[in-house]
């Protein structure tokens, strides 16, 4: 199906079918005034939060792409609060398969994700209240759609969707920086530290070293947007998508290899355009470096499912944390991960190794 739920569902062993069969579509908010809390209500969720919105004035004036880059982030956080709810509410109802026999653990994991949630509220509310004081719409919540059953899957989604947004927000404060926002670039670097806490955290719970990468993997917005797109939000369920003037991609990538720490080739899969595909190559970003292009080989066709195969160079690259695959429609060189997403026509399938 999707990719970050191919991820999930490669890295926890389980067969596509078992995990398409359980998607419900899931849109429940904490009850505490969010996506609109009133004054009182934004108190108590500081206080969970463990903190305060930032209460000085953003700048009066911002560019086209800066409102695109505060659109995408409320989209994800509103779909992150909805996520780090619902995970929550499993975990406090010991709803089978979020159950803990040890008390100690179980408490701290609620305490954590309280404050995750409430975290995750603020970032949303702060995308929205910025996007308020430049008078333009607000973004509204989506339906969405959660493709895992049990604690340690949803720790492996959070763990994934998170480095896709500690890649993103990379761009995003370069945005901001080349079209005369920098303004708002502090705020967004100070997530993007949080981010990284939460991240060291679901990474422990899967027994890895907590920091990932020397230089994490850096993303697109188009990446972002599009995972969102093809694996949580509800198809059609957004009131406002049309604001966030980013490129859709043809559609998915799917990842059918359990991708190891080693030079192999590997798998994807996906639907046959109506247009030639044998010119397209296999693009991976990792880290800061310079994409990798690699040639694809058709391996089979099955009704509109075309199968392909492309070599993963790990070796020589030391392919470690967060790799974006994509299938780009020329060979490149790309200079970077901006001119992979221009030049994509399915994708983000996202790998991570250790
Ligand atoms: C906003 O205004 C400041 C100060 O006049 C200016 O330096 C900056 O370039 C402007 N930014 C945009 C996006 O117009
Ligand atoms: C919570 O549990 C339900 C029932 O198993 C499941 O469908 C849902 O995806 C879970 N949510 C999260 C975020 O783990
Ligand atoms: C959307 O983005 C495209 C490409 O960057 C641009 O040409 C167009 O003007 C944008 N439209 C709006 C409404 O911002």
């Amino acid at each position: 199906m999707r990719s970050i739920f191919n991820v999930a569902a490669v890295l926890l062993g389980l067969t596509s079918t078992l995990v398409t069969a359980s998607p419900v579509a899931r849109s429940s908010f904490p009850n505490d005034g969010f996506p609109n809390p009133s004054a009182d209500q934004l108190k108590g969720i500081e206080q969970k939060a463990l903190g305060t919105l930032p209460n000085g004035n953003p700048p009066n004036n911002i560019s086209a792409d800066g409102l695109i880059n505060l659109r995408l982030i409320a989209l994800n956080e509103l779909f992150e609060v909805a996520y780090f709810n619902d995970l929550l509410n499993n975990v406090t109802n010991n709803v089978m398969g979020y159950e803990f026999k040890n008390k100690k653990n179980r408490d701290f994991v609620i305490k954590s994700l309280t404050a995750v949630l409430a975290q995750e509220e603020l970032h949303a509310v702060n995308a929205n209240n910025a996007l308020k004081h430049f008078n333009t719409d607000q973004i509204q919540p989506c339906k969405y759609t959660f493709p895992v059953s049990d604690f340690q899957s949803a720790i492996r989604l959070a763990g994934t969707f998170t480095s896709l947004v500690l890649g993103t927000l990379q761009e995003v404060i370069e945005i901001f920086a080349a079209k005369g926002d920098a303004p708002l670039t502090t705020g967004v670097a100070s997530v993007v530290g949080q981010e990284g806490e939460q991240e060291g955290w679901y990474r422990l719970i899967q027994g890895k070293v907590p920091s990932e990468l020397p230089f994490l993997t850096t993303s697109t917005r188009e990446f972002a947007f599009n995972a969102l797109l093809q694996t949580v939000i509800v198809p059609g369920s957004c009131p406002n998508l049309k604001a966030i003037n980013l490129t859709t991609f043809g559609g998915p990538l799917k990842l059918l290899t359990n991708v190891e720490a080693k030079t192999e080739p590997i798998r994807f899969s996906f639907e046959k355009p109506s247009y030639g595909y044998d010119k397209f190559k296999l693009a991976y970003i990792n880290q800061q470096n310079v994409p990798i292009v690699e040639d694809i080989k058709v391996k089979s066709t099955d009704g509109s499912t075309v199968t392909i195969e492309a070599n993963f160079p790990y070796d020589a690259n030391e392919m470690n944390g967060l790799t974006i695959a994509a299938l780009v429609k020329s060979a490149g060189p790309f200079k970077n991960a901006q001119a992979v997403a221009d030049a994509t026509a399915f994708g983000p399938a996202l790998i991570i190794i250790n």
